[in-house]
């Protein structure tokens, strides 16, 4: 069960700079792409940036349409993260070739992904070119967290918490602890 959670905490679940999933739907398709380039750029309004490159399938995707679901996949998810991150929509129906479901977004077209712990819906706010990549801005209309997993912040003690995070090529880490500052 998913649970809504106010556009202001948005930026938390992407804070720790997890490995995310974007949905896109554009002229009948929809895709998913991994991505690691990720992060929350502005409190008010809400905004999160994302790079993808400019051959990506899913560039055009998120251009065309002007809307992207930001997807917080959890450790269990890793064979599905790495699928998504290593073939293009362009060929194929991620969606039914990874087993991922779709669940509705509230605010937007694109789909969000069921088996995720987190989601955040974005319309497009601007688009910048930067080398062979585009970062593409959003502004966060909605977000959603799975149940008993967020309480302000991710419970990183919640095994179903715990995030993928890109070393590089195939190899992944999960975040260990929780450190409290003074
Ligand atoms: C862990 C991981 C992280 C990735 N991060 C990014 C990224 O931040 N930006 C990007 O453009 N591609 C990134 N990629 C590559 C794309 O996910 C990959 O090329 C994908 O097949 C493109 O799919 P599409 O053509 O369906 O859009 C990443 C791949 C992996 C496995």
């Amino acid at each position: 069960m998913k649970e809504e959670i106010p556009v202001s905490k948005a930026n938390r679940l992407v804070n720790h700079g997890p490995v995310i999933l974007v949905t896109s739907q554009f002229k009948e398709k929809t895709n998913i792409i991994t991505l690691a380039w990720q992060m929350p750029v502005s409190h008010k309004p809400m905004l999160i940036a994302i790079s993808i490159a400019k051959s990506h399938f899913s560039h055009d995707m998120v251009k065309g349409s002007g809307e992207f679901a930001v997807n917080v996949p959890n450790v269990n998810l890793l064979s599905q993260v790495h699928y998504c991150g290593t073939t293009s929509g362009r060929d194929i129906d991620k969606f039914a070739r990874s087993g991922l479901t779709t669940l509705p977004a509230q605010k937007i077209n694109p789909p969000l992904i069921a088996e995720c712990i987190g989601h955040i819906e974005c319309r497009l706010q601007n688009m910048y070119p930067v080398g062979d990549h585009s970062v593409f801005v959003g502004e966060v209309l909605a977000a959603s967290v799975e149940e008993g997993l967020f309480d302000g912040c991710w419970k990183l003690d919640e095994p179903r918490a715990k995030s993928l995070h890109h070393l590089g090529g195939n190899l992944y880490t999960t975040p260990d602890n929780i450190l409290e500052a003074d």
